[in-house]
């Protein structure tokens, strides 16, 4: 198995320039530096595919011969057991060109009713589903390894709670009664598939290499579940809440922020918009991370 080293320059075949900023936090304290397959200006392939892992190759693939350099992709998305695994590799296309999920969730549930998935039990749990997360490392070569990660539980309808995104709030997963729409983040990302996956990819690519030590600037700080908030919130009530911890966080570790005085902060702010515009986010979600980022950000 191929193993990353520190200093290389590792492609995140995505144009979401979000889920680049993740990863690269990520890969940071192991010396690595991610930079998007939209900022090489290469250009997305069609996900053509029939399973996540093949989607994700091909999208890794792509980027790696296109850059000469190793290149990371990932598909994920919502399995239910009684409609044969559907939504699956089409969970986001399910929601339309408006990516409304309220709608893609009522065609969930009434494709359960249509095979009679629902049972007529008042308490009996809903249908099986799981929620499956792959990531492939793709080498210029052509190698490529796979990392998957997957959360089982079952559907609720109707649809419960206001955070997370996508079908979060009609999936409960084994062993908690509550949506993860009705989950903090950082709850739902302590078991969740994406995590799993990337504990995965941790595991057998970046373990090896010693981590740097946390800069002191940042100790005390929550980071890693401020990022999972912001990454995950979608409405303007999320945000609100999200601003309230991020300021919860600014009482406890204000020695711990980049910016100093207000002005530190909103020069960080205007640096990172200027380098991050990311038109694929929500707008609230685009908001919370340019927010968290500016409390952390180094000009
Ligand atoms: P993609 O891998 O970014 O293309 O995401 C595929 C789709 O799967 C998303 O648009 C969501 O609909 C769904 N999905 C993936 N992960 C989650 C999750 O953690 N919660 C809810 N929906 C998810």
């Amino acid at each position: 198995m191929k193993r990353l080293t520190r200093g290389t320059r590792l492609v995140v075949a995505s144009h979401n320039k979000g889920k680049v900023w993740e990863i690269n936090q990520l890969l940071k304290p192991y010396g690595l530096n991610a930079v998007s397959a939209g900022d090489l200006g290469l250009s997305e392939p069609e996900e053509t595919e029939a399973t996540f892992e093949g989607n994700a190759k091909l999208k890794a693939v792509a980027a790696a011969s296109g850059s000469g350099l190793p290149s990371l992709a990932d598909d994920s998305g919502l399995e239910v057991e009684c409609l044969g695994g559907a939504p699956g590799i089409y969970s986001a296309r399910w929601a339309g060109p408006a990516k409304d999920f309220g709608l893609a969730m009522q065609k969930v549930a009434e494709e359960i009713t249509a095979r009679r998935g629902w049972s007529a039990e008042p308490n009996a749990p809903g249908p099986r589903a799981n929620f499956i997360s792959v990531l492939c490392l793709a080498w210029p070569t052509g190698e490529t390894q796979i990392f998957e990660g997957k959360v089982f539980g079952h559907l609720v309808w109707p649809a419960r709670g206001g955070n997370g995104f996508g079908y979060d709030p009609m999936f409960v997963p084994d062993g908690d009664t509550r949506t993860y729409g009705e989950m903090e983040p950082p709850e739902k990302y302590a078991g969740s598939h994406r995590t799993r996956a990337f504990a995965a990819f941790k595991h057998d690519c970046l373990d090896h290499i010693e981590a740097a030590p946390r800069p002191t600037k940042i100790a005390g700080r929550d980071l890693p579940a401020l990022t999972a908030a912001a990454a995950s919130l979608s409405t303007r009530e999320e945000l609100a809440q999200f601003i309230m911890r991020l300021r919860a966080d600014l009482h406890a570790n204000r020695h711990a922020w980049n910016s100093a005085t207000l002005d530190d902060y909103f020069a960080a702010l205007q640096g990172y918009l200027g380098d991050m515009p990311d038109a694929d986010d929500p707008k609230w979600r685009m908001m919370a991370k340019s927010l968290l980022a500016a409390s952390m950000y180094e000009r």
